[in-house]
């Protein structure tokens, strides 16, 4: 994708010119139409979300814990920690989201600590919620 719609995320937003460029290699930016499941509570996890656009809402046991919207991400919990998708994520709106492959999360996650951080940062905070 672009690098520089990456300047307009936050998570990205501090990462240098170079560093953008790279990380843009391992995302990509997608439509998602409302009512569109994202993330499957359960599921082995493959990929990782950022929302650009629209809105999100994550329903765990059928109850909904919260909605996420531009500048938000997800996906991050089974990726790092859980292997299986800790709840659903389902686009209450349509949706522009980056998504990038579990493989590419991971070397990002190497290459880049301080967005590694955020996310563990953000991660902690949402466990504690609960
Ligand atoms: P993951 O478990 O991979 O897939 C479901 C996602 O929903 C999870 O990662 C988080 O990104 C998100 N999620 C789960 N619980 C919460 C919460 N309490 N607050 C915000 N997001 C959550």
């Amino acid at each position: 994708m672009d690098p520089s719609r990456l300047k307009q995320i936050p998570l990205f937003a501090k990462l240098s010119d170079q560093e953008r460029r790279r990380a843009a290699q391992w995302a990509d930016e997608v439509d998602v139409p409302a009512g569109e499941r994202l993330v499957n509570q359960g599921a082995f996890a493959h990929e990782f979300f950022v929302i650009t656009e629209g809105t999100a809402e994550v329903t765990k046991d059928d109850e909904r814990l919260v909605e996420l919207g531009p500048g938000d991400f997800f996906g991050e919990m089974a990726l790092l920690e859980d292997e299986r998708r800790t709840a659903s994520v389902v686009a209450k709106t349509p949706m522009r989201v980056v998504v990038m492959f579990g493989r590419d999360f991971r070397t990002m996650e190497h290459e880049m600590p301080n967005v590694a951080h955020e996310i563990r940062k953000e991660m902690s905070a949402r466990r504690k919620r609960g």
